[in-house]
């Protein structure tokens, strides 16, 4: 690509040096405007067109780059990923985002927030692109769509709605774990830094005998997990809207680098099959006691971006980026999601999203896809654009076929995961009961604020999942919006007050 030569004489895009940028072409002082101002025109037109479309979800973010340092020497029994050999530094970036809010939205809003992280391998970009929960809302991509409507406008008034929210949950029980997570004090970090990120799906390591086994990921911040609570959060919306984007930003500048240690859970590939929990359901964890995390290295982030726009605003992240050693999993929502960002990246970005300095592989790459829209580098040169061919071109190399999997049925059907899995309560209960009474209270309290406005009836289904979670959780709920739990919950025999 040829390379820019840097002017000191101000230009048009087109090179033409500028002999006056302040005041417009005029006939006379008081003049109209000519037609002929092509610096004017060029400077209007390019400004109309400088905003992409937001993100239609995660559009409030920012981002660091860093090292990911692997300090694990045993992790070639489970993957031959050169990225988790040990001692191996791999450069990072990391975006961090809210979910719902649009790009000038509040930091502190009660959201799960994005942890998206593209790792630049020597073997090709691999993108996990989690939250700081470990589970989420819904189980089938089908759904997300609908759940997402519900954490925006509401098409009417144009307001957020705490109706539409609960509505959609209280008819989705499989929400109730994440509602809980995001309800508690972690639905308000205090900013980026002092929060955990997941990868939240199940994915899969294969070694070099090709033996497969299912792994989740945890990255836990080692600034300690700091939240705001409620009346802060809302008070910091009106101190800094930036808060986070202004903590993590200047904490790097001063060289406060933050840190996560970074840890697995495996699963060897039978064991999925007999688990009593459905391994590959989103809305659930894998119990420490059952898996126990093994550490694997360390992330630092390290610098700050140049230019917002170039790296933050123009990142795109595939959670189809894998690379050799690893596999994806049958979790539905995940493999919704390997169609879906590409597909968004096309659309806010453009067809060549992946040539962009931030998002290109740092290793050499060679495919055969060629021209599209702002192609801006040689396009592949003179070099052929088909395979096969005799002149020399890149050719496939079968050692890195994917692994060939073996599903158990063959049956294609809308299997109902209600009718197959009706346990939206347990792993729920667990947390609340692993909350001391303070956080219990604050939970009750935080979920109040919006449950409290909406209809009875939508009220009484919710508090109906959360007394099945624990009877302390729905009374605590109940009691917070003012209502007698005897009313909501019928079955006398349930209710333990
Ligand atoms: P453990 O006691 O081994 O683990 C509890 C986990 O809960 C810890 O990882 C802790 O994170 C996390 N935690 C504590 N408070 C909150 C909160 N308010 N919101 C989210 N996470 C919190 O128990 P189990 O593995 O049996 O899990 C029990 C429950 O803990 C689960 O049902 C799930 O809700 C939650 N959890 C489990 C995770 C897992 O992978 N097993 C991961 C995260 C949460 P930390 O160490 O950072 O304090
Ligand atoms: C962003 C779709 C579930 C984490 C996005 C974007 C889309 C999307 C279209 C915007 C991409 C862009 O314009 O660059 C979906 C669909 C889902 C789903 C269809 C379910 C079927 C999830 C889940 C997680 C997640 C479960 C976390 C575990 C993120 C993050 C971003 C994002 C972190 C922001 C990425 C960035 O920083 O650029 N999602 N999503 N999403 N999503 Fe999802």
């Amino acid at each position: 690509m040829a390379e820019e030569i840097k002017s000191k004489v101000m230009t048009s895009d087109a090179g033409r040096p500028i002999g006056d940028n302040q005041n417009s072409l005029t006939l006379g002082d008081r003049g109209p405007i000519v037609f002929e101002d092509f610096l004017l025109f060029e400077k209007m037109a390019h400004f109309n067109r400088e905003r992409v479309p937001e993100r239609v979800v995660h559009a409030k973010g920012s981002a660091a780059y860093g090292t990911f340092t692997c300090t694990n020497p045993d992790l070639a029994k489970y993957t031959t990923a050169k990225v988790f050999e040990n001692g191996k530094k791999t450069p990072t970036f990391l975006r961090f985002s809210t979910v719902g809010g649009e790009k000038g939205s509040a930091d502190s809003e009660r959201d799960p927030r994005g942890w998206a992280l593209k790792f630049y391998t020597e073997e090709g970009n691999w993108d996990l692109v989690g939250n700081n929960t470990p589970v989420f809302f819904i189980r089938d991509p089908l759904k997300f769509s609908d759940f997402i409507h519900t954490q925006k406008r509401d098409p009417e008034t144009n307001l957020k709605s705490p109706r539409m929210m609960w509505d959609f949950w209280s008819l989705s029980p499989e929400s109730l774990h994440q509602v809980t997570i995001l309800f508690s004090d972690r639905g308000t970090p205090d900013g980026y830094r002092h929060m955990n990120g997941y990868g939240s799906h199940t994915f899969s390591l294969i070694n070099a005998n090709n033996e497969l086994f299912y792994v989740k990921y945890h990255f836990k911040t080692k600034q300690k997990i700091k939240n705001f609570t409620r009346q802060e959060a809302d008070h910091m919306k009106s101190v800094d809207m930036d808060h986070s984007q202004s903590d993590l930003f200047s904490a790097i500048e001063k060289g406060d680098f933050p840190k996560w240690t970074v840890q697995i859970q495996i699963m060897p590939e039978a064991e999925a099959a007999t688990y009593h929990i459905n391994p590959f359901d989103l809305t659930k964890v894998w119990p420490h006691s059952d898996y126990p995390v093994i550490e694997i290295g360390e992330l630092e982030l390290n610098r700050n971006p140049k230019n917002y726009f170039a790296e933050v605003e123009q990142a795109a992240f595939d959670p189809k980026n894998i690379v050799p050693g690893m596999g994806f999993s049958p979790d539905k929502m995940l493999q919704g999601r390997l169609i879906s960002y590409p597909d968004a990246h096309r659309y806010r970005i453009g067809v060549n999203y992946n040539i962009l300095p931030v998002n290109a592989p740092k290793c050499p790459y060679a495919s055969y896809n060629r021209d599209g829209s702002m192609r801006f580098d040689d396009n592949g040169g003179a070099s052929p654009n088909y395979e096969p061919n005799s002149f020399g071109g890149p050719t496939q190399d079968p050692k890195y076929t994917e692994r060939p999997t073996t599903y158990a049925t063959a049956t294609v059907g809308r299997f109902d995961h209600r009718e197959h899995d009706g346990d939206y309560y347990t792993q729920p209960g667990n947390l609340f009961r692993l909350m001391d009474a303070g956080a219990q209270q604050r939970l009750c309290e935080n979920i109040a604020g919006g449950l409290g406005q909406v209809e009875k009836r939508i009220q009484d289904l919710q508090i109906n999942h959360f007394y099945k979670c624990d009877p302390k959780y729905g009374e605590g709920v109940a009691k917070a919006i003012g209502r007698d739990i005897k009313e909501i919950v019928k079955d006398e025999a349930l209710v333990s007050a």
